[in-house]
């Protein structure tokens, strides 16, 4: 949710970035602030709400300068207060720093600055970088040397911009891990770095993005960029479109492939501000049942269509085993058209990207002609079901989806599910705040991991080739992941158009295994869990009738390897949060199956991204 945007040139730097991060409003804030440089003159603004509260303060008390850095902040670590609202500044006032992101490890840092005698200022884990570069540039002398150092100790995934006084004219910024896009935008003797395409996109089509591990350092003369190691590279610049849509896209052929990659961020952003890893506590302040009510609950009746669907039978897992609370799934056209059974310890919980998916909406009309209270877990701000929801609208914050096929509102579903089930534990006292904490660590080192499984593609191109003529696919999976089998197959038939069934594992014997010879490929979920042995016993049984095998393991997995043709390995978490990362392959092979089929993958045949009609 973060937005970033510097500038350093000629002209007065104030308005250019206040303007780019207007473009960045839609991804929600809730504050911001701005670094200005006149010389050597550091001026730093910094307001809570809206980013008009920071224009208007700028009204009162100007700035001047050529140089500047400006942030919206959605608080992560701290609330939502002036101190904590970015520019961070180093203990000696000359470096300024911001920041999107989670320091995955800024507590532990945190620790050994205050022992070596920091104080700080605010709660926040940018804080922790701003200390760290003014003690390194102690001994480097450049903020470009600094910034490599801090860098180094940082864990998580982390988009650092920063400009200090003794360098004035320059802005350095760096991407390490998956924290989101680092666009660097190159003027006429000016030059721009922004979160995203559109906050500079008046200023210039020429743009450099940076991956994974480098850095640019920004003047009035020029753009230098180079790996974090220090190694110059010697990057192309890409021209965007004008056209907002097109330039949206980046440098990814389809939205659904630019937004399978958000997703380490998009998770990010669906964590801002709703846990605190120091307490060990959920705080999911939007939802607008309190801690009684919530500990008298008997029942969460789930109402969703689609991928939302899918991501409710997940939650179903994640609240009763968390949250020891009972929870129904039920598909809003079916659920409307029964006389379901609410009880007055029941509340609705509705989960929709759109936010106006007909069948669902009626669901949540329902419920409250029953008096039931509706919570909607919901990606578009300000939709029906956000306005409608009298339990509290739990926003996914997962940015536009625009791809029909849902992707990262996929994920981030599950993700607010999973801090939900938290809350609930939290409330009901299923879970002492130390379990809690230990899953909220989890939650946090999630994004580097999703981050990590998008690396590589090559595999799923070959596996394209091969599956781009079959005409079925099974998916299996049990217990958690069985959602995820159907969520695969429902993928792959929507943008391949290839028949696709999801089943859970268990099943197989029941009817499926009929279908099974050396032409059907069935995809089994056969992560490290629970229900491991019998995965295994069902691969053994496709096998021994021909099948072919294509198994998503944990990494280090040996067993299941040995069997499968093909292993797609993922890495290692707590088992409940297995769906979020084994998802991520069955969406990718579906992208390049569709790819290769020449389908339309953006905007598959007879599909709508919101059905607003029944
Ligand atoms: C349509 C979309 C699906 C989506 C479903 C529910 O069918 O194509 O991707 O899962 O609607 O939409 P919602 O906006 O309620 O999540």
């Amino acid at each position: 949710m973060c937005g970033i945007v510097g500038y350093v040139g000629p002209r007065q730097a104030t308005e250019i970035v206040v303007g780019g991060l207007s473009r960045l409003e839609y991804r929600g804030y809730d504050s911001a602030g701005i670094a200005v440089l006149d010389g050597s003159a550091l001026q730093i603004r910094r307001s809570v709400g809206k980013l008009v509260n920071l224009a208007n303060q700028l009204r009162h008390e100007p700035t001047r300068g050529t140089c500047a850095i400006g942030h919206t902040r959605w608080a992560t670590h701290g609330g939502v207060t002036e101190q904590n609202a970015h520019p961070h500044r180093d203990a000696s006032g000359e470096i300024v720093v911001i920041q999107n992101g989670i320091v995955e490890n800024y507590l532990e840092l945190k620790g050994r600055l205050v022992e070596r005698g920091h104080s700080f200022q605010s709660q926040t884990d940018t804080e922790v970088i701003a200390r760290l570069l003014g003690e390194h540039y102690q001994a480097a002398s450049r903020l470009e040397a600094a910034m490599r150092l801090t860098l180094a100790e940082l864990r998580g995934g982390n988009a650092v911009v920063a400009l200090t006084t003794r360098e004035p004219g320059q802005i350095v910024a760096a991407r390490c891990g998956n924290a989101g896009a680092v666009v660097i935008g190159l003027g006429e003797g000016e030059n721009f770095v922004a979160s995203d395409v559109p906050a500079i996109l008046d200023y210039t089509q020429r743009m450099v993005f940076l991956e994974d591990g480098e850095l640019a350092v920004l003047s009035e003369q020029g753009v230098q960029i180079s790996t974090l190691g220090g190694v110059p590279l010697d990057k192309q610049a890409t021209t965007v479109q004008w056209d907002p849509v097109a330039a949206a896209k980046g440098d990814f052929k389809h939205f659904m492939l630019k937004e399978i990659h958000e997703q380490p961020r998009a998770l990010t952003d669906a964590l801002r501000g709703r846990v605190d890893l120091e307490k060990g506590q959920v705080l999911l302040d939007e939802l607008r049942i309190d801690d009684a009510t919530l500990w008298r609950l008997g029942r969460i009746y789930t109402v969703a269509c689609g991928t939302a669907w899918h991501a409710g039978l997940v939650g179903k897992y994640l609240i009763e085993s968390l949250a020891k609370l009972r929870v129904d799934v039920d598909y809003g056209s079916e659920f409307r058209y029964r006389e379901p059974l609410l009880g007055d310890d029941t509340v609705l919980l509705t989960i929709t990207q759109s936010g106006e998916t007909a069948d669902t909406l009626a669901a949540m009309a329902q419920a409250r002609s029953q008096g039931v209270k509706s919570v909607a877990l919901v990606n578009a701000v300000g939709s029906q079901a956000a306005r409608i929801a009298d339990g509290g609208a739990l926003y996914l914050h997962a940015g536009p989806e625009i791809g029909v096929a849902s992707t990262k509102a996929y994920t981030s579903m599950l993700t607010v599910q999973y801090l939900l089930a938290l809350k609930l534990a939290q409330a009901r006292g299923t879970l002492k705040p130390e379990a809690i904490r230990q899953h909220i660590q989890a939650l946090i080192e999630l994004p580097g991991k999703l981050a990590r499984l998008l690396e590589h593609h090559e595999l799923y191109e070959k596996l394209a080739v091969e599956l781009e003529h079959c005409t079925d696919a099974l998916f299996l999976g049990r217990q958690v992941n069985f959602p995820t089998a159907l969520e695969g197959a429902l993928k792959l038939k929507e943008i391949s158009y290839i028949h696709a069934e999801g089943y859970p594992a268990g099943e197989m014997k029941h009817g499926p295994i009929a279908l099974i010879d050396k032409d059907l490929p069935v995809i089994c979920i056969a992560t490290d869990d629970t229900v491991y042995e019998k995965m295994l016993s069902n691969i053994e049984q496709v096998k021994a009738r021909g099948g072919r095998v294509i198994a998503i393991v944990t990494e280090g997995d040996t067993r299941v390897k040995s069997l499968a043709d093909v292993a797609i390995e993922i890495p290692a978490t707590l088992p409940l949060l297995t769906p979020i990362l084994a998802v991520v392959p069955l969406q990718l092979l579906a992208y390049y199956v569709a790819v290769r089929r020449g389908a339309d993958v953006d905007q598959p045949r007879n599909l709508a991204k919101s059905v607003t009609v029944e």
